[in-house]
């Protein structure tokens, strides 16, 4: 049972943390977008509140240790409690090693692993307090394989799979399970902030190289993450990562 519950989602102003918030406002989950784009934060929260839901934007950078800080005390000021948190916000940087800085390596490992371990210390400590709770962690295929040029991005998401049965196992104790959701090509465009938004611009071979015959939507991951925040549902599930892909991690590929 999700009703009433109160959940956050890291980086839920725009793409898949968007399509997580609505379903769980959809659910009758209270909700707070934390969200380093102001813009998209406010976009997204004007948005979710016309339709009735209790939502708020909480500019945060989940890199920062006092910005987490001040995020997870404001939730609890606004709606008493945290059952559910969403390691969501992501970024990448697509560069040959030899161009990339020791800076731009630093940010990418910040904001996608130090960012969920960071939240997840922060809001535990109120999960605790209600005897229990949920952390989702997105990662990505990319954890298991590769494009060249990604090494920061694909080094942060292999850490996020393995910080998830870490903590899933320090956690059991206090009630809080921890999942990973591993997701494959997803397309965002129709869920960026109004600026960005623009229609899916997908090629029918972008579509057929999936096993599933499709792309992924975003709202494939939030029905991942309802189950999965229920523990009615998935009460004996954690520490363990999710794979949604379409099929593709499983395809066989040679050259024809
Ligand atoms: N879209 C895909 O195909 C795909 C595939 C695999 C995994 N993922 C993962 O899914 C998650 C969401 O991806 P997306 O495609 O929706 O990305 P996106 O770029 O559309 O949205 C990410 C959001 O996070 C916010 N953000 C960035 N840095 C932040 C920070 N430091 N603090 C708070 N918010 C911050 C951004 O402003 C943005 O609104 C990420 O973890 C990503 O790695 C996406």
């Amino acid at each position: 049972m999700l009703n009433g519950k109160v959940a956050i989602v890291t980086g839920a102003g725009q793409g898949i943390g968007a399509a997580i918030a609505h379903g769980f406002c959809s659910n009758g989950m209270k909700v707070v977008l934390a969200e380093i784009d102001e813009e998209a934060g406010f976009e997204r929260e004007t948005m979710l509140r016309s339709k009735g839901f209790e939502v708020s934007f909480v500019k945060t950078d989940v890199a920062d240790e006092n910005s987490v800080k001040a995020m997870v005390e404001r939730t609890v000021e606004i709606y008493g409690r945290i059952d559910v948190l969403v390691n969501n916000a992501a970024i990448s940087s697509t560069k040959s090693i030899f161009e990339r800085t020791l800076d731009e390596w630093n940010r990418v490992i910040q904001v996608n692993l130090t960012g969920p371990y960071l939240c997840s210390r922060y809001c535990a400590q109120w999960m605790i307090e209600n005897g229990g709770g949920v952390i989702i962690n997105i990662a990505s295929t990319r954890a298991f394989q590769s494009e060249p040029d990604t090494e920061p991005y694909s080094a942060s998401k292999g850490g996020v799979v393995a910080l998830t049965h870490s903590l899933a196992l320090s956690l059991a104790k206090h009630r809080i399970r921890v999942v990973c959701i591993s997701p494959g090509w997803i397309e965002t465009a129709l869920w960026k902030k109004r600026e960005l938004r623009r229609d899916p611009q997908l090629r029918p071979v972008d579509h057929s190289q999936h096993p599933a015959g499709r792309v992924g939507d975003p709202v494939d991951i939030a029905n991942l993450c309802l189950f999965l925040a229920d523990d009615e549902k998935s009460g004996f599930i954690t520490g363990v990562n999710f794979t949604v892909d379409g099929g593709m991690t499983v395809k066989m590929i040679y050259e024809p």
